[in-house]
């Protein structure tokens, strides 16, 4: 007899315990909600904007997402982040992941941003100005910069845009602009590739790689926060930037 009257108690008590916790519905509820976009506001924000509109982040106001495809997807990026990414994992609980991917998914019913410059146009000025000798996009191109096949995904209109016009201001990690000067006082730049203790290698903007004992040289300066790449600015009118933009923006990658 107490055995049924525990089993039938059971399911309830279990609820009651969540329910305390989340509100005790399937769909979601404006409990879970709130708590879903305060977590996201404090978690996430800086990269993702407040509302989902990207930034270094991805932009998670959009219908459709590229990785986080389903529930289970986005649960398993908020908890583990991204490898290989500047998305980074979580040391959130099981409801604080669920309500933080309630939230996210509400972020995706607005609509699209509208992007002012034309694309097509941007493609053109991008094969015509130099940035395929740094960065690669199709396959085709320099490695000093990160690929392009998907900066679109990634970054939202207004990183891009400044990206293109103070390139100091955001150096994504990996980055690392060096300075040397060699034992025979010869100076020069280049993107880190590897460092350890003793030695350190790294890449020059014309692509070649080099490699030195750190004792052999006199100075090694890490340039934290100076692009390699220099802006834009002056060499763009506002108007071939926004193509330019509209085009970056369009660069998906594939799924
Ligand atoms: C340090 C910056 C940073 C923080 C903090 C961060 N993210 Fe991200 N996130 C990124 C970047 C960058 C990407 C894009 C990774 C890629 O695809 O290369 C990303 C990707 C994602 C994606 C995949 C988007 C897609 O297109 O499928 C989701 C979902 C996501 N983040 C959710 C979150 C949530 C939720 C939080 C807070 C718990 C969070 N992120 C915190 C930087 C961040
Ligand atoms: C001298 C090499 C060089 C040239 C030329 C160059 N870039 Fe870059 N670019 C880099 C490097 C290195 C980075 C990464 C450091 C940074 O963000 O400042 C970068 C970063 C970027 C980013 C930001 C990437 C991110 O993940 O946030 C974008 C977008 C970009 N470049 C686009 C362009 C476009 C478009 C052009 C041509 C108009 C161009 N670059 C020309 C080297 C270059």
């Amino acid at each position: 007899m107490l055995l049924v009257v525990m089993r039938r108690l059971l399911p309830l008590v279990c609820c009651l315990a969540v329910a305390l916790a989340v509100g005790c519905a399937e769909s979601e509820t404006a409990e879970e909600l709130a708590q879903g976009r305060l977590l996201f506001e404090s978690q996430c924000g800086s990269c993702h904007g407040p509302t989902g509109g990207g930034g270094r982040g991805a932009v998670l106001a959009q219908p459709q997402l590229r990785r986080a495809t389903d529930d289970q997807a986005l649960e398993n990026i908020i908890r583990r982040g991204i490898a290989g990414t500047e998305m980074p994992g979580s040391f959130l609980t099981p409801i604080q992941v669920s309500s933080i991917a309630t939230y996210v998914k509400t972020l995706g019913r607005v609509e699209p941003e509208e992007i002012p410059g034309d694309a097509g146009r941007g493609a053109q000025m991008y094969a015509s100005l130099d940035c395929q000798s740094c960065h690669s996009l199709g396959g085709q191109g320099g490695i000093i910069g990160p690929e392009l096949d998907d900066i679109g995904a990634r970054r939202n209109a207004a990183h891009l845009r400044q990206a293109l016009l103070e390139p100091d201001a955001f150096v994504p990690t990996g980055f690392l602009l060096l300075r040397v000067v060699t034992g025979d006082l010869r100076v020069l730049d280049g993107v880190r590739v590897n460092e350890d203790a003793f030695s350190v290698q790294f890449r020059d903007l014309s692509g070649n790689l080099h490699s030195f004992w750190k004792d052999e040289l006199e100075t090694l300066d890490k340039l934290w926060q100076r692009s390699p790449m220099a802006s834009y600015e002056e060499r763009l009118s506002p108007a071939q930037t926004d193509d330019l933009v509209a085009y970056l923006v369009s660069l998906k990658g594939s799924p």
